[in-house]
């Protein structure tokens, strides 16, 4: 199944090493039929090398989709062979990777954001992952890196990149990366954002499609960068943190279905059935406290979810299912959170990225 079968990216959850797993997406999928889920960093390397360990790494339920697959690498050989072994699992798009700071992935080689700094580069991978599958192909990048933070700078880097490959999506993490020995969490805090350089490019280059990404907190917010000509917003630490009052909203609020009659007890119930046969599966691999940690945000800002949450670590140390360790924890949550449908919140101020749409 193609892209277009499935409602356009105007809202996407952030690729996350470690978070966006199949569990968080299935959580996610739950709560909202119609965002755009991408997977975590995988690297080229690890696909090519496992090839007899495949479903590990890139199985996941037909209900995720629309799901994008993000890569990571510098090799054009790897990248290509990644791309052909990855598309037997019907991904609907392929997302690369240009913004990730981790000296991990920077150490190697040139690797993640400062692929930045050669567009030619990103163009023949981008020309290499398109050769290799039939769905459409985007990049996720910062606005810079270093020294190398000017507007013309990255305008250069989309234009090479987009005029030397079939890439037309990019996802425009608005902050620069600095590769001065921060950890990838402060990369996520410390450099300003700057939508202006993102609304700056929709101007730009209008055959182009861009979403942008970074610092994004609410569905307000995701409507009032839409409302100022944003294609697509994705969210990440806020879509993990807080999945029931940002992706209950979305297939309503983002999208104008009717807003969805799911309780957080109906979604706990349905996860339950996932999560322990992902247990009796793998046994203690991966083990209970994976299956569960995507839960911990589900009550978020409710009344007893402090309690809620130590109380689910101590069950942690015995309980051997799913099942076992809601029915233990679930009473601290008062039942009118657990029956409630997700409401509409009143509108807050939409008026966030007026002022960044000159630059
Ligand atoms: C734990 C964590 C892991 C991340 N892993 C990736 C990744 O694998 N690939 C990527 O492109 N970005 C990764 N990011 C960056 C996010 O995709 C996103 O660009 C960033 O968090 C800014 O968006 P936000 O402010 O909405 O969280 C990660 C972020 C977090 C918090």
């Amino acid at each position: 199944m193609g892209a277009e079968h499935y409602p356009p990216p105007w809202f996407s959850v952030a690729p996350m090493m470690e978070w966006t797993n199949n569990h968080y997406r299935t959580l996610a999928r739950l709560i909202s039929k119609k965002a755009w889920l991408y997977t975590e960093m995988l690297a080229a390397e690890t696909i090519v090398y496992q090839t007899g360990n495949l479903d590990r790494f890139l199985a996941y339920g037909p209900e995720q989709h629309p799901i994008v697959l993000q890569i990571g690498g510098n090799n054009l050989e790897n990248l290509a062979k990644a791309t052909q072994l990855a598309t037997p699992y019907g991904y609907d798009e392929i997302n690369f990777n240009c913004g990730c700071p981790s000296p991990r992935v920077v150490g190697h080689g040139c690797f993640g954001v400062c692929l930045m700094l050669d567009p030619k580069f990103v163009a023949e991978a981008m020309c290499v992952i398109a050769a290799n599958t039939n769905v459409p192909v985007s990049v996720k990048c910062r606005i810079g890196l270093d020294g190398h933070d000017s507007y013309n700078e990255l305008c250069d880097f989309i234009y090479k990149v987009s005029s030397q490959s079939p890439t037309r999506h990019f996802i425009i993490h608005s902050r620069k990366a600095l590769l001065n020995g921060i950890s990838p969490a402060d990369n996520r805090k410390i450099p300003p954002l700057k939508y202006e350089y993102y609304y700056a490019l929709l101007r730009d280059f209008p055959d182009l499609q861009f979403t942008i990404n970074g610092g994004i907190n609410s569905i307000d917010e995701v409507n009032a960068a839409r409302m100022e000509g944003a294609h697509g917003v994705m969210l990440g630490r806020a879509a993990y943190s807080n999945p029931w009052r940002i992706l209950g909203l979305v297939d309503s609020s983002v999208y104008g279905a009717p807003l969805h009659s799911i309780t957080r007890r109906q979604v706990l119930e349905q996860y339950q059935v996932y999560g322990d046969s992902v247990v009796r599966m793998y046994g203690n691999k991966p083990n209970i406290r994976d299956v569960v940690k995507p839960l911990l945000g589900l009550f978020h800002g409710e009344p007893r979810n402090v309690v809620w949450k130590r109380k689910v670590d101590a069950a942690l140390l015995h309980c051997t299912t799913i099942k076992s360790l809601l029915e233990e924890t679930l009473g601290e949550i008062p039942e009118r959170v657990l029956d409630a449908p997700i409401t509409e919140v009143p509108s807050g101020s939409t008026d966030m990225f007026i002022k960044y749409y000159v630059l």
